[in-house]
């Protein structure tokens, strides 16, 4: 496999490769060039608005797409391909970072850290790939969710509401509801799934971390005081309010406060 020879060309190609597999190949393999090359240059690059998709799953409206009871095979398989689609749009999220700010001076820590998350969210869709296919599926074998994309395009222009949304909003909600998902494959005894969803719940929480922690950077860099920087930020670029309950505890580990989100939140 040629890879392209910087870091924001690697990230367009893998945004402009359609097949799900394809992708997530190319990305670790351009993970895996970042990390065999020290010196390898950010370089830039001319990201589309979206990234491109493979023909299946056809994608619905979320009130459009059948809904199947979670105690049944049938419902397990609903799960892991709904999640097998948010992990799907996660690694082109990352990417999209890469290749669209880099007019943006950042460390390259902030590409080690976006890097690393593109790789684990490419593990992440394999893993739940491998899973439908233990039950006789693969991803595309059933519709998805619609406008996933949309907080990228939202936030297209602005890095410091990119993190806000993405990272500190919707990774964060991942947090809050992959415990009880857990608890559902445990339930049905699917230990395999169970131990890829434990995986990836321990892998968001430093997703979550990177979106925090170079939050912060920025608003330093611009003697922003965060907190209300990320209120005005949420309420702007984010449709509707945050859904308590919360995963207080991970969302602390990863450095969300409390005050960041509760006041964000709908009213109980
Ligand atoms: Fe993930
Ligand atoms: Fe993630």
């Amino acid at each position: 496999m040629i890879l392209p020879d910087t870091i924001a060309a690697c990230a367009e190609a893998v945004l402009r490769t359609a097949d799900a597999t394809e992708k997530t190949t190319l990305s670790r393999a351009c993970v895996q060039k970042w990390r065999d090359t020290p010196d390898m240059p950010i370089g830039t690059a001319k990201p589309p608005l979206q990234p491109a998709r493979p023909a299946e799953p056809e994608l619905l409206s979320p009130r459009d797409v059948p809904r199947r009871r979670p105690g049944t095979p049938a419902g397990r398989i609903a799960l892991l391909h709904a999640i097998a689609h948010i992990e799907l749009n996660a690694v082109d999220l990352h990417w999209d970072v890469i290749a669209r700010f880099t007019h943006i001076p950042m460390p390259r820590g902030f590409y080690d850290d976006w890097v690393r998350a593109a790789d684990e969210e490419s593990k992440h869709f394999g893993l739940l790939n491998a899973r439908l296919s233990a039950y006789g599926s693969h991803y595309g074998a059933l519709p998805a969710h619609a406008g996933m994309w949309r907080a990228a395009e939202d936030t297209a222009n602005d890095l410091e509401a990119r993190l806000a949304v993405v990272p500190m909003v919707l990774e964060a909600r991942g947090l809050d509801v992959t415990p009880g998902m857990i608890t559902l494959f445990e339930k049905a005894g699917d230990d395999d799934s169970v131990a890829a969803l434990k995986t990836i719940y321990a892998e968001e929480v430093g997703h979550v971390a990177y979106g925090s922690k170079w939050f912060h950077y920025l608003c330093g860099r611009h003697e922003k005081d965060p907190k209300p920087a990320f209120h005005h930020l949420v309420k702007t670029y984010f449709h509707g309010p945050l859904k308590p309950p919360f995963n207080d505890e991970k969302r602390a580990e990863a450095g969300l406060p409390l005050d960041f989100y509760w006041p964000l939140a709908e009213e109980a």
